[in-house]
């Protein structure tokens, strides 16, 4: 196997977004994605007051980076957690409070590049598809278990498969006779019942129900939909969340999410704001922010970025944790 390698995604807008936040000596960053800890080593390097605490739930992930970023001594943790648990992990630390956290959603390259992994429907693998491979239901549990009618859900939500009911029943005519166990198998279905002339138009025929897998497999948007709240809890003022989703169902809910913390609750036609009514938060980004063709040209997971990003102008409310920061 060659190195595992990632290319960190708008590298340099990332750290020019948590910049502003992590300035002050004794500031903490939450690297919730850390990967093999691109974004992270350079928050090290270029933002030298900043420790940092990585988050990743792939644990070769986690000593991957952790040798890449073992140099940085005690400025760097690394934590070995699913990112919705971020309180709990912050509170370990005995922290109150945090300064930046990111989020850099989905798989890494290395995931993908891993055969043994499964991650890949170009790869004859063992269909497993879990981040963290010591729990939870493998992939190929789960078309051997759930019900035509759960599958189509996830194929058709996740995935936006149009043939989602018919793979769906195929995957259970075929496990009668013939569980699951490997991607091949799931991918010599997927040719046989979706229709050729849609084959030969938007990619690849196993793409969609692949991530559709992985997504359910790995329960990303119900983790995403806590975590984001719980990240927008933990920032101190002045501190911000930094997002980068390549996936429309998550790129709308953090837009939802970063549209409510943001938005001014009083009647349009009220002439001043009353006080206590305004929003804890500001956007710090305008829309979500993509890559330019330079950086898409380099590196092709960059096309679906959506970058957003807020910051916490007033203490978060006194019925919450951490009141007095
Ligand atoms: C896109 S990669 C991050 C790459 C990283 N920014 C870099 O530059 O190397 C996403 C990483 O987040 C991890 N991950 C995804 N969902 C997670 C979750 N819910 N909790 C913890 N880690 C998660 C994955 O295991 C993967 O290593």
């Amino acid at each position: 196997m060659t190195t595992p390698r990632h290319a960190p995604v708008l590298l340099d807008r990332v750290v020019a977004l948590l910049a502003p936040a992590l300035e002050a000596p004794g500031s903490v960053y939450v690297d919730c994605t850390l990967g093999l800890g691109g974004h992270s080593e350079a928050v090290l390097e270029r933002l030298p007051n900043a420790r940092v605490i990585g988050i990743d739930r792939d644990p070769a992930a986690l000593q991957m980076s952790s040798e890449r970023l073992a140099a940085h001594g005690d400025r760097f943790t690394a934590v070995h957690a699913v990112y919705d648990e971020l309180p709990e992990v912050v509170g370990s630390l005995g922290l109150d409070h945090v300064d930046a956290v990111f989020f850099d959603l989905g798989v890494s390259s290395m995931q993908l590049d891993v055969r043994e992994r499964g991650f890949a429907y170009s790869e004859d693998a063992p269909l497993d598809m879990r981040m963290d491979p010591t729990t939870g239901r493998t992939a190929a549990e789960l078309l051997n278990t759930a019900t035509a009618q759960e599958l189509t859900r996830i194929l058709r939500e996740y995935g936006e498969e149009k043939f989602a009911s018919r793979i769906a029943r195929e995957v259970v005519r075929r496990r009668e006779t013939t569980p699951f166990s490997t991607s091949a198998d799931l991918v010599e279905l997927l040719y046989a019942s979706i229709p050729a002339p849609a084959r030969r138009t938007g990619g690849h025929p196993a793409k969609r129900t692949f991530q559709a897998l992985r997504m359910a497999v790995n329960d990303e948007l119900a983790v995403l939909r806590r975590a984001i709240p719980a990240s927008i809890e933990v920032i101190g003022v002045g501190g911000r969340v930094v997002v980068e989703a390549y996936h429309s169902l998550e790129d709308r809910l953090v837009k939802r999410a970063f549209a409510d913390a943001t938005r001014l609750d009083v009647p349009p036609d009220l002439p001043f704001v009353p006080e206590g009514a305004e929003p804890a938060l500001r956007l710090v980004t305008r829309g979500a922010e993509q890559a330019d063709e330079h950086e898409i040209a380099e590196n092709p997971r960059a096309a679906s970025v959506r970058l957003r990003a807020v910051e916490r102008v007033l203490p978060s409310s006194p019925s919450s944790p951490g009141v007095a920061r």
